[in-house]
């Protein structure tokens, strides 16, 4: 239990300092300029994330990305069995969509989309998603096509064994994905961002 504890902390560590590297890498690659706007999405904007996916929801019905074309969307990647990290993100989006006008959150999808597939079949994700927003959509699949679309989102994952346990848990990236209706990202929230920053980050770019 407590060599668990270490190995998630550490990975934890590894994917907040290796996450903004890679994005820094992308942003490094374009003409820097000089902009006024202190939002929190900011420096992650136009980076190339997210792409085409065929996943399956907590009603058993296959879902595609065209299917939420036109719609802003907040998405979240984790697992269903995660202990802490997980719900508290996915609260935090509950909360968002309660913080935004009625108008703005009608406009906003949120997506839950699971790293663990093979436990987090339709039918545990049906139980799961009852506990957030009543709009939350939660999508799960082959492990092949979790694959494909954790590749799109470059989220990182991984099975972790402890042998004092008798059941695995999984180490992931943590952030929360604002895609714009033509799925390009708008933001990404970090674990320290509280519904209010993304309340109003949101608000600022939806305006535009
Ligand atoms: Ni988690």
């Amino acid at each position: 239990m407590k060599i668990l504890k270490i190995i998630q902390i550490i990975a934890i560590i590894l994917v907040l300092i290796a996450l903004p590297l890679a994005f820094g890498y992308y942003q490094g690659t374009k003409t820097q300029e000089a902009k006024p706007d202190n939002s929190v999405a900011s420096p992650m904007a136009g980076v190339a994330i997210g792409g085409p996916y065929t996943l399956i929801d907590q009603d058993g019905q296959v879902r595609t990305d065209e299917d939420f074309k036109g719609e802003y969307k907040l998405i979240y990647f984790g697992f269903s069995y995660c202990p802490a990290i997980c719900p508290t993100e996915l609260q935090k989006m509950t909360a968002v969509m309660a913080q935004l006008t009625p108008e703005l959150a009608a406009q906003i999808q949120p997506i839950f989309i699971s790293v663990d597939p093979e436990r987090d079949t339709p039918e545990s994700l049906k139980g799961y998603m009852i506990l957030f927003h009543e709009r939350f959509i939660g999508l799960t699949g082959t492990s092949e096509q979790i694959d494909a679309v954790k590749k799109a989102y470059r989220v990182y994952s991984r099975k972790v064994q402890d042998e004092t346990m008798s059941d695995y848990t999984v180490d992931h990236s943590s952030y929360i994905y604002f895609m714009g209706p033509d799925d390009q990202l708008l933001g990404m929230y970090r674990i320290k961002d509280t519904p209010m920053d993304i309340t109003k980050d949101i608000m600022g770019l939806m305006k535009d």
